[in-house]
């Protein structure tokens, strides 16, 4: 099958396309053929080993120390199950499916996945019909933080919510899951994407440029920073008191619950995936210079099979 790869950490220029051999599932394994995936702003860090310096070292030794363990990239798919091991019991030849790949010994950028059909730090669950295999596969990673994280700060519908970085994969989940949770959502971007964010459902929108969103006199009881660069002072200026403030650069984790929620928000067309730019699996270095600008809208999708 053909897949892309990366033998040494570096630019986009380390991802190239390969054969590798067809994955077979053990008995609790699913086998998936993948229509789409997606290139995450955590798959450009992993290809770059571009980690903050406090978790640098930490994070070569699970990665790889001299050259990457894991060399297909890729964190999240949809598709269609083509094989089922014999102790597989949830689902079928010919599912459709969407689902992650957090810490498999192989990515998403390739024709054929295997997944478990449950483990503890990834997740698979049937493609909600209301979304096409295109938009499905941005569905888990940045939905799923976004929840996690709005749940941490205990968001609910009397409390109103204010998402920093209001235009990225995980910011427009945010907005969408924060306008079903809480009272109002006000939102932070470039003018440049204040269209697309006031659409996905804030009902207030204010600039991050020269900080002029620090000039509202709004306070708010959560705070999401939803692309890791909002200051810590600027978050603690507006918040309420007794709100919380919560970031994407904390630790969070995937759920059969949280996928299931999200899965059915999406099928009720509460949730929709912002799709910016699609490529095809041999352009993923193309794909990942996009990535790398910092400046994506939503999530950038990689087609892999036509459906
Ligand atoms: N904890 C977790 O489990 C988890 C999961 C997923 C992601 N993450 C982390 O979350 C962060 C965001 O991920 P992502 O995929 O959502 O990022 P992304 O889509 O690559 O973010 C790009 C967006 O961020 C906006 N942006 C850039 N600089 C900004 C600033 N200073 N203030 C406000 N907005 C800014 C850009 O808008 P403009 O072009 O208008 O500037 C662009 O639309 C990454 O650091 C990622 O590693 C963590």
């Amino acid at each position: 099958m053909k897949a892309a790869t990366y033998q040494k950490y570096g630019t986009p220029d380390v991802l190239s396309i390969s054969d590798l051999p067809k994955p077979e599932p053990a008995p609790n394994e699913i086998l998936v053929k993948i229509h789409y995936t997606t290139v995450t702003s955590g798959d450009v860090r992993l290809r770059a080993s571009d980690f903050p310096a406090i978790v640098w070292l930490p994070a070569r030794l699970i990665f790889g120390v001299f050259k990457p363990k894991k060399q297909v990239l890729g964190h999240e798919f949809s598709g269609v199950i083509e094989e089922v091991g014999p102790d597989v019991s949830k689902f079928k030849v010919g599912d459709e499916v969407i689902g992650t790949t957090t810490m498999l010994p192989m990515g998403s950028y390739a024709e054929y996945v295997k997944v478990p059909e449950s483990w503890k730090s990834g997740v698979i669950h049937s493609r909600p019909k209301s979304l096409g295999f295109k938009e499905a596969a941005a569905l888990p990673i940045g939905s799923m933080t976004a929840l996690f994280l709005l749940e941490k700060a205990k968001l609910s519908s009397n409390k109103t919510a204010l998402i920093y970085g209001a235009s990225g994969g995980v910011g427009t989940a945010a907005v969408q899951i924060a306008k079903i949770m809480a009272e109002s959502v006000s939102a932070v971007c470039s003018m440049r994407n204040v269209e697309m964010v006031r659409e996905l459902g804030a009902s207030s929108v204010m600039n991050y440029v020269d900080d002029e969103y620090l000039t509202t006199n709004e306070r708010y009881d959560v705070i999401f920073d939803a692309v890791g660069k909002m200051k810590k002072s600027s978050a603690k200026q507006l918040l309420k008191p007794g709100g919380k403030i919560v970031s994407v650069n904390t630790m969070t984790a995937e759920s059969d619950k949280h996928i299931r929620q999200i899965a059915k928000w999406a099928e009720e067309g509460k949730i929709t995936p912002v799709i910016d730019k699609e490529y095809k699996l041999e352009d993923v270095p193309d794909a990942h210079r996009y990535v790398d600008t910092g400046r994506k809208k939503g999530n950038v999708v990689i087609k892999v099979f036509d459906t």
